[in-house]
């Protein structure tokens, strides 16, 4: 282990040369950055915004090391802990915001910063489906909703939620000058972790809910931020639920509320998303299923011509991650896939994160992440060459990238993902 850390410094220091102020583009079905392809694998560290600044480095240190130069994460915090980025003020019945350096949006400035600095692209979600960090039930509750779905048709609901969104992208980092919407750092803005009919705060989805519900308030909540921010890609941050007729497995049929082929086909929606966790969503370790449902989402991103991203995907033992992201992985290089981030990274000093959770000490690192995305940055073409440094355990081939390498890793104690029809959070 005391080999590979040394290994990964000298990787670490030779990545730190490569810097990138270009905003990530889509073009076609892949994304590109200063004009070159940008494959990646990326990952997930939702805890940034509530993490210590020494965690918010590790977490950038771990992502370099590995190879991810993109990582996800949550800008939203609503009346929990001691951060807390919006709250309901029952006075006004308003949501306040705070914009705070060290209890409130203040701290984003710092996970932008330093990942600018470490040459990290950044995907931000503005709010939750899962009640965590507040999400959308917190809106609905606190506005007087009895229906999850309210977030996405209730008049106050959606104006407190483009307040929200008008304020971020406006912010002008205090430790930057840059104004957030201005900020090649950050790789794109989605609307929601997983959006769906349901949630998992106690209340439940109205019978009216359906695929079009969500499809309206994509268009109107995507189409919102392209209206005060013309640099950065959008997505929306859902499962990727398919919208088909002819079967009665919820993740084709549409019962949660996405249909993935029309919401890509929005004007302005950039790129999919979609997430994996075979195992919550009651397909075990069956890799068939696994390489059909990768498979047809590449097939969607090909007919539609906007890039995909597998955004999440998770299994719930070492064991089984390096039984089984080998297979997945393969089919992902090969297929054309635009690009994936697992969920999710952690650091040694974050508690509480899930069982999803690679750590860089992990003795199947290799197998489970770096193979991979070593694999993914080599598709990039001219962009990508192979260095040979020297570093204090001998020689080490590293590579190097136009784009920016990164690794990521966080724990967190509470997780957005996962679940079949009953979906979990921890
Ligand atoms: C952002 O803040 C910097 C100083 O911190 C200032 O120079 C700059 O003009 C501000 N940008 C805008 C658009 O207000
Ligand atoms: C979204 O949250 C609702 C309630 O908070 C829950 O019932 C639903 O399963 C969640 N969906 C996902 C995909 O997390
Ligand atoms: C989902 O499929 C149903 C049935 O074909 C259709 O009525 C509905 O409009 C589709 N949803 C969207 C968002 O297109
Ligand atoms: C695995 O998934 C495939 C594709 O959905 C399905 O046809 C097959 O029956 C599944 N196998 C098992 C053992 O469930
Ligand atoms: C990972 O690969 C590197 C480079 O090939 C190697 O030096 C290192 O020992 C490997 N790590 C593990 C944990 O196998």
């Amino acid at each position: 282990m005391k080999v590979l850390l040394s290994i990964l410094a000298a990787a670490t220091v030779l990545v730190q040369t490569v810097t990138s102020d270009s905003f990530v583009k889509a073009t076609g079905t892949k994304f590109t950055l200063n004009n070159q392809p940008f494959y990646f694998e990326g990952s997930n560290a939702y805890y940034l915004m509530t993490a210590s600044q020494q965690q918010v480095q590790d977490v950038y240190t771990a992502a370099k090391q590995l190879h991810l130069p993109v990582m996800r994460t949550w800008i939203f915090n609503l009346g929990t802990n001691n951060v807390w980025f919006q709250q309901w003020n029952s006075a006004t019945k308003t949501m306040t915001i705070n914009d705070d350096a060290t209890t409130g949006l203040g701290r984003m400035d710092y996970v932008i910063q330093q990942a600018q600095a470490a040459g990290i692209k950044l995907i931000l979600t503005l709010t939750n489906n899962w009640s965590d960090y507040g999400g959308m039930d917190y809106y609905t509750t606190n506005f007087g909703g009895t229906y999850h779905d309210q977030f996405y048709t209730q008049a106050n609901i959606i104006a407190s939620y483009k307040a929200y969104i008008s304020h971020v992208l406006n912010r002008n980092n205090t430790l930057t000058g840059v104004l957030y919407k201005n900020d090649p750092t950050i790789f794109g803005w989605e609307l929601a972790n997983e959006p769906r009919c349901g949630g998992s705060g106690g209340i439940p989805a109205s019978s009216s809910c359906n695929t079009n519900v969500i499809y309206n308030w994509v268009n109107d909540i995507s189409s919102y931020i392209k209206s005060i921010d013309t640099n950065h890609l959008v997505a929306i941050g859902d499962e990727g639920f398919f919208n088909h007729t002819g079967t009665s497995e919820y993740v084709y049929d549409g019962g949660p509320g996405i249909d993935f082929d029309a919401n890509l086909k929005l004007s302005s929606i950039d790129f999919g998303t979609f997430h994996l966790y075979p195992e919550g969503w009651g397909y075990g370790t069956n890799d068939t299923w696994v390489l059909q449902w990768i498979s047809d989402h590449v097939a969607s991103q090909n007919a539609i011509g906007k890039p995909v991203i597998l955004e999440e995907y998770g299994m719930s033992t070492d064991a089984l991650r390096a039984a089984h992201y080998p297979v997945w992985h393969s089919l992902m290089e090969s297929s054309g896939l635009a690009a994936d981030a697992f969920w999710e990274l952690g650091i040694s000093s974050q508690a509480g994160l899930d069982a999803n959770t690679i750590y860089p000490t992990d003795a199947t690192v290799n197998v489970t992440v770096v193979n991979h995305a070593l694999a993914m940055l080599a598709k990039n073409g001219g962009s990508t060459t192979t260095t040979t440094t020297a570093s204090t355990t001998g020689t080490t081939t590293t590579t190097t990238s136009s784009v920016p390498i990164t690794t990521t890793t966080k724990t967190t104690t509470t997780k957005t993902t996962t679940t079949s029809t009953t979906t979990t959070t921890t």
